[in-house]
């Protein structure tokens, strides 16, 4: 008999995405159902981030719209981690507070029927306690491998959201690998917070890569997050010798000042990055690389911020992110002195913006009057294997099929096919 329904919010990052599916197949194997309705639910989870002030404020104004609702309220994710007294005090209502490493006690949770806050970072891996998906996969899935991180660059509230870092045994990575595909995804992204660092049973990122590239019917394979000290000449030569992954890798360098990225502490320089860059592309031609900034860290000058510009003309970045410094509490960047101006934060995120779009409009205009396979997510668009959309105009397509097509016309976010490739 049905327990009755839920309904997941989600928001953040990949691993949040991935969290709110496992929390999904762990509520469906306890006999509640899914529900896209979040009125009508019985049970509303918001699965929550912390990495910057914006995120953490959108689950408060979220509470605040719901809080009338008869449902039992859960708070999962890292900002129930982060500041699960906050919670409590500014929203009484919720009922449940739950970690990101907590979850798998979801169902002994709502059956007590009393307010709970999970909050530990048990010595058990919630990943012992996690079941296989039921039903067919997406076309396109996630495999978080390593959660966690021991790095503590100075403005990152992960290490505390999500404790010290861990990696999953190969076998049972491969193990939810082989059941994604045979229920018919076609692409798998192996995600962690510091992917590059993965050890699960000896076994490094590579290994996994070259397993997963054994699987019949897996087209295409990616991995993110990857920290750019921790890519190895193994692993910059598995792009050489997998077809099936993905031309395509997100590293993020923050900044291209050294002093900068010393009071980040992110173990680098800007030589070292750019030289990985060269690397990876000399291995592997068509390599495209994207990169996270932050603009404003305490105490960058005008001086460092224009080293960050000078960087563009060292590397030439496929996409980008780019965030205004957002003091998160308990990180030591939080309480270094020589904070920078909320408006010039601003303006520089803006100044940095602007080149950076044209690098990405360059690198998509390269694609136009050429054929591009496109793994389709919808009925009307699709990816690239560089990870562009490409949105396709008067063709009917099947989500899930990878079909050859005409790129006519490249923008800075996506690209437009209206034509097969004969
Ligand atoms: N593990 C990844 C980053 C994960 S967080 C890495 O090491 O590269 C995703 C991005 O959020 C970061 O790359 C960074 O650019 C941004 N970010 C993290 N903390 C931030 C903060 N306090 N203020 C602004 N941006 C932040
Ligand atoms: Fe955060 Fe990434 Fe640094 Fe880890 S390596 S502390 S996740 S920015
Ligand atoms: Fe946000 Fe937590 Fe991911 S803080 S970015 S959801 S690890």
């Amino acid at each position: 008999m049905s327990k009755g329904t839920f309904h997941i919010k989600t928001f953040g990052c990949q691993m949040n995405m991935y969290d709110s599916g496992k929390m999904a197949d762990i509520l469906i194997s306890d006999g509640y159902a899914q529900t896209d309705d979040a009125q009508a639910a019985d049970v509303l989870i918001f699965n929550t981030c912390h990495i910057r002030e914006k995120a953490s404020e959108k689950l408060f104004s979220e509470l605040g719209t719901v809080r009338k609702l008869p449902s039992v309220k859960v708070v999962a994710g890292c900002v129930a981690q982060a500041q699960d007294e906050l919670v409590i005090k500014r929203a009484p209502f919720v009922d449940i507070i739950v970690g990101p490493l907590m979850y798998h006690k979801l169902p002994e949770l709502l059956k007590q029927k009393q307010k709970a806050v999970a909050t530990e970072f048990p010595s058990e891996s919630k990943f012992d306690f996690l079941s296989m998906p039921s039903g067919r996969s997406k076309f396109s899935e996630f495999i978080a491998v390593q959660e966690g991180c021991d790095r503590f660059c100075s403005y990152c509230v992960v290490p505390y959201v999500r404790g010290a870092e861990y990696s999953r045994p190969p076998a049972e990575i491969l193990a939810e690998a082989r059941h994604l595909v045979s229920n018919g995804a076609k692409e798998i992204t192996v995600i962690g917070q510091n992917v590059n660092a993965y050890h699960g049973g000896g076994k490094t990122l590579e290994y996994l890569l070259y397993k997963l590239a054994e699987l019949d019917g897996l087209l295409r394979i990616r991995y993110t997050t990857s920290y750019p000290g921790a890519m190895t000449d193994q692993l910059m030569a598995a792009h050489k010798e997998i077809p099936k992954l993905m031309p395509f890798l997100h590293m993020p360098i923050q900044s291209g000042s050294d002093r900068v990225l010393r009071a980040m502490n992110r173990k680098y320089t800007v030589d070292q990055y750019v030289e990985t860059v060269d690397k990876l592309k000399q291995m592997c031609p068509d390599m495209a690389i994207s990169s996270d900034f932050i603009t404003g860290f305490p105490g960058e000058t005008e001086e460092d911020f224009q080293q960050t510009l000078s960087l563009l003309d060292r590397v030439s970045f496929a996409s980008y992110f780019a965030f205004k410094f957002s003091a998160r509490p308990g990180t030591a960047a939080a309480d270094l002195p020589k904070q920078v101006d909320e408006s010039v934060k601003k303006q520089r995120l803006a100044q940095l913006q602007k080149p950076l779009n044209q690098q990405r409009l360059r690198f998509n205009s390269g694609f136009a009057g050429k054929t591009v396979p496109v793994l389709m997510t919808g009925e009307t668009h699709g990816y690239s294997p560089h990870m562009q959309v490409v949105n396709i105009k008067g063709l009917a397509c099947k989500e899930g099929d990878m079909v050859n097509l005409k790129i006519s016309r490249a923008g800075v976010n996506s690209l437009v096919a209206e034509g097969f490739d004969s």
